[in-house]
């Protein structure tokens, strides 16, 4: 595997293979990769002639300094992992290789897909995500480009990113992975304790109660029964639970069987804030 720090490498690298005809599929990561980032990079495998895999902590999607500073970093365990997984590239630069003015974000227009759920409790996160994502598409000029419904509305937002950009890159979302008892891997599941890991599948376990009530009971009752679920375990706090249309995001009043609904939850345990969705009706 070639691992490149600074873009210039990594672009004439690049060059190298488009020459060559050859299609490149790219999984951006802030790394401590696990089975969920794994799973990106097997379908990149499957879809394309080479895998481009990113390593960086992007500090500007980062809207609170400790969530920064405590993110987990693992390279040396992220490069045998992608090793094994015969990942082509590993492009892992430091922060002046990306922001070389600086830690500053473009705007986008998004069309108010930031402005709810993750955009609402943590502004300027989906500008930060924007930006450098659409920087690592510039640098690394992929036919594919895959993500994670572990992260639904990134991956919303992405697809109408390269939408409204023009850009020629095919968005592929890949499901999410979970731990036995349904807790989605996360990089930050590293950051649980051991017993508050065991209380961290109650996010899983209320999105499945809430398909099961899906669609004879209200959305607001729906709503009540998954938070008192979350405010029933002690560790737990919830930071909001909201049933959407999927296309839009836009939080749906009534129910409406024939309209498609997804539950998407945000929740702390301790100082870990974890965020997981479901589709309520397919
Ligand atoms: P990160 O959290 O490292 O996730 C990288 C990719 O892995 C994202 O597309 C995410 O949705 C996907 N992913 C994470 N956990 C997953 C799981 N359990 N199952 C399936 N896919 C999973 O998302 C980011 O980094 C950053 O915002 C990034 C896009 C790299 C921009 O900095």
């Amino acid at each position: 595997m070639q691992v490149h720090k600074n873009v210039k490498s990594l672009k004439e690298n690049i060059s190298a293979l488009k020459e060559k005809n050859l299609t490149i599929g790219f999984v951006p990561t802030m790394g401590a990769l696990h089975e969920g980032h794994l799973s990106l990079i097997k379908c990149a495998k499957e879809k394309s002639d080479f895998v481009v895999v990113s390593i960086f902590v992007n500090p500007t999607q980062f809207n609170n300094s400790e969530d920064l500073e405590n993110y987990p970093i693992t390279l040396h365990e992220d490069i045998k992992l992608l090793e094994d997984e015969q990942c082509d590239i590993l492009f892992c630069p430091e922060i002046s290789e990306i922001y070389p003015k600086g830690n500053i974000t473009k705007k986008y227009p998004l069309n108010g897909l930031d402005k709810t759920l993750e955009g609402e409790k943590r502004p300027g996160h989906f500008d930060g995500v924007c930006t450098v994502v659409h920087h690592l598409f510039d640098i690394v000029t992929p036919d594919k480009a895959l993500f994670g419904e572990k992260d639904f509305q990134q991956l919303a937002i992405i697809k109408h990113l390269v939408k409204k950009l023009a850009l020629e890159i095919d968005i592929v979302s890949c499901p999410t992975v979970r731990d036995s008892d349904g807790l989605a891997k996360s990089s930050r599941n590293k950051l649980l304790s051991a017993s508050e890991r065991e209380k961290a599948s109650l996010i899983y376990e209320s999105m499945k109660k809430a398909k099961c009530l899906f669609p004879e009971k209200e959305i607001l009752d729906i709503k009540r029964m998954v938070k008192n679920e979350i405010d029933r375990c002690k560790e737990m706090t919830l930071d909001y639970v909201e049933i959407v249309n999927p296309e839009n995001l836009k939080p749906l009043e009534k129910i409406n069987a024939l309209e498609k609904a997804h539950i998407l939850i945000a929740a702390y345990l301790g100082n870990v804030r974890l965020i997981d969705n479901m589709p309520l009706n397919d």
